[in-house]
């Protein structure tokens, strides 16, 4: 399939991995990017830039497919060297950022100084249309459904593609919510060039993270997962386990006096407990409603071979044959 997306980033197939925090390691990314889509490297899940660099050209032994690094710019404790991180980036020769949280206006000249196609993740149609004035080549754009951070709209994709479609000039793909071939044939009719996966990513052979991860998404339904910290208009969609009960109960309790450190030790630092020790009641962890669509566990290829033959099937058998 050719779409605006796939001349972009040079890649066969429209399909990108969105950045995870402990999940988005050289494993993941490599084995997307050689089924034909683009895998990306979490900028930040690397302690150092160091580390990125390092992560860089692992990722490269086990690939010579494009692949990206996801640099993602959120309110955080003590600010990341962010220059370093993209020195990592440039010197890795990596071609492909996915910026996302704040604005990444003042990290873009160098970035496409260096030839790097910047797409970046955006919740809205307004912050869509700044990516696009302040020179981002291509948007993600991010529905309620999705697992992480989905902002404080609340606009489904139904609603939030068609509108991106009518007012961006740029290619953007669509994220949240996407599973399988009925997405991404959906995500195309409304506009899109592709489809951008996080939580569906997760539960294949090669995510490097623990198996019970992935055996609880594939067992949660499209009703298992919560919003939490919206008070601190940081809202993120998690599944739900016994610390985000406790979260809710604490958010219930302390009404509009929140403040981040009446959880933080719920919601901050656990991503390596959960992702790489299976404790999965350890803290809140990002997960998408897509749960309720992810009933296995298959290779990268498998899954995105998968995507493609049926969307194949989906156009030319079910939707033409309508037409005729
Ligand atoms: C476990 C997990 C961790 C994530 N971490 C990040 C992150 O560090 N940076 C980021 O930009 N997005 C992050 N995301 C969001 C994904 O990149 C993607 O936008 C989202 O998962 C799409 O929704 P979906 O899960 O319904 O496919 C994360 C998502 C999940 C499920």
């Amino acid at each position: 399939m050719k779409t605006r997306i796939t001349e972009l980033f040079g890649i066969e197939h429209p399909i990108i991995q969105g950045g995870m925090h402990f999940v988005g390691f050289a494993e993941l990314a490599a084995a997307v990017s050689n089924a034909g889509g683009l895998g990306i490297i979490t900028g930040l899940t690397q302690q150092t830039p160091d580390n990125l660099a390092k992560e860089i050209a692992r990722c490269r032994e086990m690939t010579d497919k494009p692949f990206g690094v996801n640099l993602t710019f959120l309110p955080s404790f003590a600010a990341p060297p962010y220059p370093e991180y993209i020195d990592a980036i440039i010197d890795g020769g990596i071609k492909a950022v996915e910026t996302a949280g704040r604005n990444p206006q003042e990290h873009l000249p160098r970035l496409k100084e260096a030839g790097v196609k910047i797409i970046h993740k955006c919740t809205s149609v307004r912050h869509s249309l700044k990516a696009q004035a302040i020179g981002c080549d291509a948007v993600s754009v991010d529905g309620f459904e999705c697992g992480g951070h989905p902002g404080e709209d609340d606009i489904p994709n139904m609603i939030l593609l068609p509108r991106a479609a009518d007012e961006l000039e740029i290619p953007f793909v669509a994220s949240g919510g996407m599973a399988d071939a009925r997405s991404l044939v959906a995500s195309l009719a409304m506009g899109a060039d592709g489809m951008n996966m996080g939580t569906r990513f997760i539960a294949t052979k090669e995510a490097p993270v623990h198996d019970n991860v992935k055996r609880a998404i594939v067992a949660a339904s499209e009703l298992d997962t919560r919003l939490i910290m919206r008070g601190l208009r940081n809202t993120e969609r998690v599944l739900n386990n016994s610390a985000v009960e406790r979260v809710g109960d604490i958010e219930r309790a302390k009404g509009a006096d929140i403040q981040i450190e009446d959880i933080v030790d719920l919601v901050a630092g656990v991503y390596p407990k959960v992702m790489l020790e299976g404790e999965m009641d350890a803290g809140a962890w990002s997960c998408g409603m897509v749960a309720g669509l992810i009933d296995d566990i298959p290779t990268c290829k498998e899954l995105i071979d998968r995507i493609m033959g049926e969307a194949d099937a989906i156009v030319r058998r079910r939707l033409e044959g309508m037409l005729a």
